[in-house]
Formats: C-alpha cells, sequence, structure tokens
C-alpha cells in the first residue's frame, strides 16, 4: 500500500486535469476563507497598529541584521517546532501533527500534478511521503483530539463531545484517514468493488470541510500564528515588549499550592 499512488488508479475514471483543478480549487478556498476571517475580525488590522504602537517605544533601533536574526530565529525554533507549547506532548503530538499535514500536502499536489497520468511511473518516494504524512496527522491529531485539547485535558468533559471549534481538527483527521483508508483498499485491487469508491467519495468530502470551512476553523492559525511570534520576538529584542511592563525583579513566590498540582486549569 505505502507505494501506491492512489491517483493513478483514480485516474481511470477521472482525468488529471479535474484532480488538478480539484487542488487549485482547494487553494483557492484556503484563500478566499482566510481573506474574509481577516476581514470579519479585522485582526491585521490590529495586529498592524499594535506593530506600530509598539514600535514607538522601542528602546533599541534595530538593525536589518538584527532583524533578520530574530525573524530566523524565531523561524527555526517559535515556527518549526512550534516552541509556544513548551516541552511536553502538546508540542510533540503538534509537531507530528503539522509535518504530517505539510508531507501529505506536498505529496498528494506532486503526485496529482507529475504523476497522474495512467501511462506514468511514479517514484515510491512520492507515495512514501503521502502514507508517512497521512498516519502521522492520523497520530498527531488523534492524540490532540482523544487527550489533550483543553476541553478533554482540563474541563474533563468527554472526547466525543463536538463542537464547532473542533471542525479543524476533526476534518483534518478525518481527511488522512479516509485517505489512507482509500489507498489501501486500492491496493487491495478489488476490481469493481465499492468499498474504495465509498472511503474515496469521504476523502473529498472531508477536503471540501477542511478547505471550504477556513472562515469557521481554526484552520487560518497556521499563516497568524508564524507573523504573530515573529512580532512578538522582534517586540522583545527591540525593549517595546508589546507595549507590556518588564517582569517584576522579585522572587517567583506562588504559594505552596502550586506545587500540589500541575498547572492544567485555563
Ligand atoms: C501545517 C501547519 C499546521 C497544522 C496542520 C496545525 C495543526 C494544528 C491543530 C490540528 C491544532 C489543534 C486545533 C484545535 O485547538 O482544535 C493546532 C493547534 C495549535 N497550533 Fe497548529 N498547526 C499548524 C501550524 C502551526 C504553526 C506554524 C504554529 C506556530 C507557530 C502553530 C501553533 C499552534 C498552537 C499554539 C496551537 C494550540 C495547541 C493546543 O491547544 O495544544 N500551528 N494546530
Amino acid at each position: 500500500m505505502i507505494y501506491n499512488n492512489p491517483f493513478i488508479g483514480l485516474s481511470n475514471f477521472i482525468s488529471p486535469i479535474v484532480m488538478q483543478g480539484f487542488v487549485i480549487a482547494m487553494i483557492a478556498l484556503v484563500i478566499l476563507g482566510t481573506l474574509l476571517d481577516i476581514i470579519h475580525k479585522k485582526n491585521v488590522k490590529y495586529f498592524f497598529n499594535n506593530a506600530k504602537k509598539a514600535k514607538k517605544n522601542a528602546k533599541i533601533q534595530l538593525t536589518t541584521s538584527q532583524k533578520t536574526s530574530v525573524i530566523l530565529k524565531t523561524v527555526a525554533s517559535d515556527i518549526a517546532t512550534t516552541s509556544e507549547l513548551g516541552r511536553g506532548k502538546r508540542r510533540v503530538a503538534h509537531v507530528l501533527g503539522m509535518y504530517g499535514t505539510i508531507l501529505f500536502w506536498i505529496g498528494s499536489v506532486v503526485m496529482i500534478f507529475c504523476y497522474s497520468n495512467p501511462s506514468s511511473e511514479t517514484p515510491s518516494f512520492w507515495p512514501i511521503i503521502w502514507h508517512i504524512g497521512a498516519i502521522m496527522t492520523v497520530i498527531g491529531g488523534g492524540w490532540f483530539w482523544f487527550f489533550l485539547r483543553v476541553d478533554v485535558y482540563s474541563e474533563a468533559q468527554p472526547w466525543y463531545r463536538i463542537i464547532k471549534a473542533d471542525l479543524f481538527v476533526l476534518a483534518l483527521i478525518a481527511s488522512s484517514l479516509t485517505g489512507l483508508i482509500w489507498s489501501y483498499l486500492q491496493s487491495l485491487d478489488l476490481n469493481d468493488r465499492w468499498d474504495d469508491k465509498v472511503f474515496l467519495v469521504l476523502f473529498i468530502v472531508s477536503n471540501l470541510v477542511l478547505f471550504g470551512g477556513v472562515y469557521w476553523s481554526k484552520f487560518a492559525h497556521m499563516f497568524y500564528k508564524p507573523g504573530a511570534a515573529i512580532q512578538k520576538n522582534l517586540a522583545e529584542a527591540d525593549g517595546s515588549r508589546d507595549n507590556l511592563p518588564p517582569p517584576a525583579d522579585a522572587p517567583e513566590q506562588f504559594g505552596l499550592g502550586i506545587k500540589r498540582e500541575e498547572p492544567k486549569h485555563y
């Protein structure tokens, strides 16, 4: 299964042009959903106004090379390893899901645009990337969904309680899981049986929900978070600290209660 390019099988009844059109439509949906979200929340306007205000309070004028160094460090740590999530399992689960999704998406785009013709030979690297990416996304996303999200971990809600905020993680898991099952059933060579077609339909539907739901889901955090991390680190480096006061010059005394339980109530 891991060497199977599922889009080759699909090309027997759907033309590669249609598959490529679907990918372009999904990218357009992401752009549209993010723009609508930006207009609705006015978050980017707030972000730039805040950055302008903070700049006035800067204690140091950063040179271009200092700014570049801060940005590179942010990319290497805050963005590439989501360091905001600390050292624990929350970060491991996120990194698994994030890189899994990136591999899955890159694998899909390359196989659909370069190797979806019935006559093409797919280098085994791409199906492997696609399957490993999907497995990592299911593990990282499932770990987060069943054990780590705030409602379950901190508020003791059951894992099956679903709210609108879960749209992103659930659609993400669904698209990778249905993709994997579709590829597995296809690799069994079931000829005219219907099983793989059912999972193909579920795969398409979950992608439509994932990419069509950007306006309502947390999808766009993957664009906002890197911007916010760069702004925060620049504000720390130039001393403006996002207009926040500096840390108190006093010992950290939180009382004995802090030792009783790991902090997890938000
Ligand atoms: C392909 C890129 C990414 C994917 C697929 C992804 C996926 C996810 C998912 C599924 C969640 C859980 C959402 C929920 O609360 O229901 C999440 C949360 C989060 N993401 Fe991402 N993410 C990506 C990029 C990023 C980046 C670049 C950053 C930071 C720079 C980031 C920071 C966060 C944070 C801080 C949370 C909250 C985590 C928590 O509550 O434990 N993500 N992400």
